[in-house]
């Protein structure tokens, strides 16, 4: 009788913790991005799974005690954590944070892995949901510490900058250190912000238009204009996409949520804005100084 209370006892703190977690997990991911850093939003994932882990082992004790039975769990044993990885895939990560509602999915399918994956080794062998339960949670706890995770764009941009200007774009500094270029920063933020899902830059027209040649070129506006692409149209076209009608493009397309994650009060240094934009300067052979963002302080000396 004893072994039962303490079951029931860790069902109710796995429940507990799972439930807690849920609602953070669910405010975070429906609140802002800026709200939690990547690694603390991993964390939040490890939570998840630990509590759902612990429920799952709770829940198994009352499995049929012949191993003949419980054979079949194997399958799910070996699925679920695969299942399990597959939605902390760090390329959705761009994607997930601009779809609160498949986030929110993402989360309940951790949960839901992460309790099965435990439920079911604890069900093929006694014992096995343990290390399941380690192994689970490490992989969450692995993602904090930023492995298999593209880095924040902040953590990225507080690297040491070489001094950027159109004519050494993209070599090396003085000391013939590889230089980190603020548009190779930009590419990166830009890979995690999810703009090459509809912006290529090999010259091919995607859901958006190529950023090949675009820095510095004419732009055709759908009532028949036409405005060169300069540093405060880049600006305005990333800031407030629904100013912006090309010709041939579908306006209302592009997310407009990158206004906030780029500039306003938290980023009013507008550092990954404008590592984006000399990014696009870098694909063209027209970039002048119209169409190059202002250059940090910091590199002006
Ligand atoms: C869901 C698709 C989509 C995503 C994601 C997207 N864009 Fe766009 N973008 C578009 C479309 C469509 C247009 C044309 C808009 C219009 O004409 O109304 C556009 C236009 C632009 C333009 C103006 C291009 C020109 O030829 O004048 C820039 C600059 C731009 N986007 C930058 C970005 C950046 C930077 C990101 C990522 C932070 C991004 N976009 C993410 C679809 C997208």
């Amino acid at each position: 009788m004893k072994s039962r209370d303490s079951i029931t006892r860790m069902t109710l703190v796995g429940t507990g913790v799972v439930g807690a977690v849920i609602m953070v997990g669910g405010i975070a991911a429906t609140v802002h991005m800026g709200m939690t850093s990547i690694p603390v939003h991993h964390l939040l994932h490890a939570g998840m799974t630990l509590g759902a882990g612990m429920l799952a082992i709770a829940m198994a004790a009352k499995l049929p005690a012949r191993h003949s039975e419980r054979s079949a769990w194997i399958i799910w044993a070996i699925l679920a954590p695969i299942l399990g990885l597959i939605l902390m895939w760090p390329s959705e990560y761009a994607y997930l944070m601009e779809h609160h509602g498949l986030h929110m999915l993402d989360h309940l399918g951790i949960i839901a892995f992460s309790w099965l994956a435990v439920f079911a080794a604890q069900a093929y062998v006694r014992g096995l949901g343990w290390p399941m339960l380690v192994l689970m949670v490490a992989m969450n706890a692995a993602a904090a510490g930023g492995f298999g995770v593209a880095p924040a764009p902040s953590a990225l941009l507080s690297l040491p900058l070489s001094t950027v200007t159109a004519e050494n774009m993209g070599g090396t500094n003085a000391l013939g250190v590889q230089a980190t270029s603020l548009h190779v920063l930009g590419e990166q933020v830009a890979q995690n912000m999810g703009c090459g899902a509809c912006h290529q830059v090999d010259g091919t027209k995607g859901i958006g238009p190529t950023w090949k040649n675009l820095a510095g070129y004419p732009q055709k506006l759908s009532d028949g204009t036409t405005a060169v692409a300069n540093y405060q149209f880049l600006r305005d076209a990333i800031l407030h996409p629904e100013h912006l009608q090309l010709e041939g493009f579908p306006p209302n397309r592009m997310p407009t949520t990158y206004g906030a994650m780029l500039s306003g009060p938290a980023h009013s240094d507008e550092r990954e804005l404008n590592a984006i934009i000399w990014y696009i300067n870098s694909l063209s052979d027209r970039s002048t100084s119209a169409s190059q963002p202002p250059v940090p302080d910091e590199l002006e000396k």
